[in-house]
């Protein structure tokens, strides 16, 4: 997409310090240290309360911080100062349009908010329409456009300044899978010259998308990695026995000094190794297991996103 106008040289970059924040005597968020240095696709995902929107409304100013800061393109967050400077949009993840506005209304009355004029309004308004890629009459009503409407309405509207910085909070949940994935591609199209970071439940877009993830979970960051070593990390020489004797199999691995951890996942065990020479180890283990039960299957871990997301957030519970 063609930037709005020649742009100062400049860091883009979040950065977020020590982050608390506090509601009653609630601590939503306990503590976060993040920073993103370039621009990319970066995922947040965590469970329900985990803090998603709370640390997206922190860094974008809508709520101040009980402690510690945020700092965007080498400016620490304050809302008058960001807008002027344009620096970010922000998707919430709830936000309503009730208006009678025409969709073509809408954008106009934000490019003005923005700064430009009649003329400049009408050109840019057209280039990111054509951009986002909004198919429908721009005279429709926006309190009744679809949900899918309305996000790539939204999506157009904090495109309008040209930020570098672009958060979507929930922006992929709703949408069918046409829809999605249109989104999906708009912001792997916004990720190379912005940083685009965005929360979402659905872990299959997280894994695809993101270039980097970030788990939250009670308050706290649990991981921070590229999808693919978040993987590694989780499933690193772990392997499983089927058996319909789970439980004893279970307790006869515990057995082995060289075994680090344990689990049980339906009628799996898993288990995963810390000896240097893993594959020989499991074969092994498998060999002397099969002595003494039978067992339905044996191989390589690899679990399916929902295990890996309960992975990542249940051995982090407090
Ligand atoms: N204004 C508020 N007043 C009191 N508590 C709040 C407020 N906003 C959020 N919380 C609490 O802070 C915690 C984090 O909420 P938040 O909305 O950030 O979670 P989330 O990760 O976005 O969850 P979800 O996936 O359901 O959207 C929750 O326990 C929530 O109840
Ligand atoms: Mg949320």
């Amino acid at each position: 997409m063609k930037p709005l106008q020649t742009q100062e040289l400049k860091v883009i970059g979040v950065k977020v310090i020590n982050l608390k924040k506090k509601f009653n005597s609630f601590f939503a968020l306990k503590g976060i240290d993040l920073t993103i240095d370039k621009p990319g696709l970066y995922g947040l995902i965590g469970p329900n309360g985990a803090g998603k929107t709370t640390l997206f409304k922190c860094i974008t100013g809508l709520l101040t911080p009980t402690e510690g800061k945020v700092i965007l393109n080498n400016t620490e967050v304050n809302r008058k100062l960001l807008f002027q400077k344009n620096v970010f949009g922000f998707i919430p993840e709830d936000v309503g349009l009730y208006g009678n506005l025409s969709a073509r209304d809408f954008l106009h009355i934000l490019a003005g908010l923005h700064g430009l004029d009649k003329a400049q309004r009408k050109k840019r308004v057209q280039e990111i329409v054509d951009f986002v890629g909004i198919k429908y009459s721009p005279n429709k009503i926006v309190r009744y456009l679809s949900t899918g409407q309305k996000r790539l309405l939204l999506i157009a509207g904090v495109l309008l300044h040209d930020p570098d910085i672009l958060i979507f909070d929930e922006s992929l949940n709703g949408l069918d899978p046409v829809v999605r994935s249109h989104v999906s591609n708009l912001m792997k199209e916004l990720s190379k010259d912005k940083i685009v970071f965005y929360s979402s439940h659905i872990l299959t877009d997280i894994w695809k998308l993101s270039d980097e993830v970030f788990v939250l979970n009670n308050g706290l960051l649990v991981e921070h990695d590229t999808p693919l070593n978040i993987i590694k990390k989780i499933t690193k020489n772990v392997y499983y026995i089927e058996s319909d004797e789970y439980e004893t199999v279970f307790s006869y691995l515990e057995e082995f000094s060289s075994i680090e951890k344990i689990e049980i996942e339906g009628n799996k065990v898993l288990f995963q190794i810390k000896s240097k020479n893993a594959i020989d180890e499991s074969k092994e283990i498998l060999r002397k297991v099969i002595e003494k039960h039978s067992i339905l299957s044996f191989g390589y871990y690899e679990p399916d996103l929902d295990q890996l997301f309960i992975k990542m957030v249940s051995s982090n519970e407090d």
